[in-house]
């Protein structure tokens, strides 16, 4: 074979593809039910749009995107992620003039180039909520809430929520200098990247896999300790009206996410059985981009899913979920000289909603039959030249195995009694 899917990147076969749209279908009826409207962005945007959103020194900006300079010399990168997208059309679009508090949802494909292994690919989809225009926690706990049903509707149990806050442009200064001085007097014994992090953008050094540097971390000054009275008491909201809603939480100091854009809020659900990449996705409290893109002041909260990693978790019910592709009717003709009057039946059946499979290689009556028994259908049509003259064919019921001359025009009425009798 000469060509195979590029490194990272997975191809979604018919097989899987009903689990995959069931995801999909509960995602967007239970986004609808928290009145969440479906915005979908291009795949690439402007580099600067991440760079200035997701941060210089992450990761995801500095490793990880793929960029591209179009014909006319604009930088341009896949996007990564979802959020600045969303931030960048909803101001674009004026959304916020409509309504002062915005709901939207996206699902779609995200691009970073990531060492892959199972649960992280190069090429992989996000389903993401954002709600723009609130400072309060109610709007935190309103998307936790929307993505905890969204998890319980698809019967994903023993997912962990883990919770923290990473402050604001008014706690954060005096937070970074602290932790910047503990990391100098362990800068000989960090990693070469947590040293590059130490004086570049200390919080990410909490982002570290390295056991030593993980090990040397415990004793490091942590934010929830250094918060300020207005993040202490929205971090504190947060976790009494998420107890109201018996949302079960996690608290995790060393949680800081991978993207800079944060404030306050910092969350994500985990699942033990992922492994390495366990975090089913992740979000928290974005109250300066809208800002940093030239807008007014938007505080905003969202989340994003990796659909990947839901997918593996949800394997188990691939059964449960897979949705009965087996065409309802197959249509064969008992010459392969018949071949005409197929696709007129064919189109009659389908514009009447019935699901329907021709053969289209003139083969023998017996060939015919026998795909129709491979592929499972439930009824078959059986065309002749003779029949077809007087206005008739054959309806065999696939499952009973008797057979009847019926009239062309009541065949899709007597095909679907044949599917009613099957059900
Ligand atoms: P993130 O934590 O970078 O956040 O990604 C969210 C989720 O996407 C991860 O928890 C994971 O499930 C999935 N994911 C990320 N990278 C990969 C990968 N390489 N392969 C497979 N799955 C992956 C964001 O993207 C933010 N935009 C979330 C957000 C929305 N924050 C506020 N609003």
């Amino acid at each position: 074979m000469k060509f195979k899917a590029p490194k990272g990147t997975n191809d979604i076969l018919p097989a899987r593809s009903g689990l995959w749209q069931q995801v999909e279908h509960t995602i967007r009826e239970t986004a609808a039910l928290y009145g969440y409207g479906e915005i979908r962005t291009p795949a690439f945007e402007s580099v600067e749009l991440f760079k200035r959103s997701v941060g210089e020194e992450t990761d995801i900006v500095n490793k990880e995107m793929y960029t591209f300079s179009d014909r006319a010399g604009r930088v341009m990168a896949l996007r990564p992620e979802g959020t600045a997208p969303v931030v960048r059309a909803y101001l674009q679009h004026r959304i916020g003039s409509v309504a002062s508090e915005t709901r939207l949802f996206y699902l779609g494909p995200m691009f970073r180039y990531e060492r892959p292994q199972k649960g992280r690919y190069r090429q992989f989809n996000q389903f993401g909520v954002e709600f723009l225009g609130s400072e309060f926690p109610e709007a935190d706990v309103e998307v936790i809430s929307l993505i905890c049903t969204i998890y319980d509707r698809l019967g994903l149990s023993d997912t962990h929520l883990k919770l923290n806050s990473v402050g604001c442009p008014k706690c954060r200064p005096a937070y970074h200098d602290s932790l910047a001085a503990h990391l100098n007097e362990i800068a000989a014994r960090l990693c070469a990247d947590c040293a590059s992090r130490a004086v570049k953008n200390p919080l990410r050094v909490f982002d570290c896999k390295n056991s030593g540097c993980r090990e040397m971390l415990n004793d490091a000054p942590r934010i929830i300790e250094a918060l300020c009275s207005g993040c202490s008491t929205h971090y504190h909201d947060v976790k009494s009206l998420l107890d109201t809603l018996a949302i079960p939480f996690i608290e995790d100091a060393g949680l800081v996410r991978g993207l800079d854009y944060y404030t306050r809020t910092a969350f994500e659900i985990i699942h033990g059985d992922l492994g390495a990449q366990d975090a089913v996705g992740g979000g928290g409290r974005y109250d300066g981009l809208v800002q940093e893109f030239g807008g007014p002041v938007v505080p905003a909260v969202g989340y994003a899913g990796g659909m990947e990693r839901l997918i593996i978790l949800l394997s188990q019910k691939i059964a449960e979920f897979a949705k009965d592709t087996r065409a309802a009717c197959y249509i064969a003709t008992a010459s392969p000289d018949d071949w005409a009057m197929v696709l007129p039946v064919a189109h009659a059946l389908r514009q009447a909603g019935i699901e329907t499979i021709t053969d289209n290689r003139r083969r023998s009556m017996k060939s015919q039959m026998k795909t129709a028994g491979k592929l499972g259908v439930r009824a078959v049509v059986i065309l002749g030249l003779e029949e077809c003259e007087t206005g008739t064919c054959i309806l065999r019921n696939m499952i009973s195995k008797s057979q009847q001359t019926v009239r062309l025009e009541d065949l899709h009425r007597l095909v679907r009694t044949v599917m009613e009798d099957l059900a």
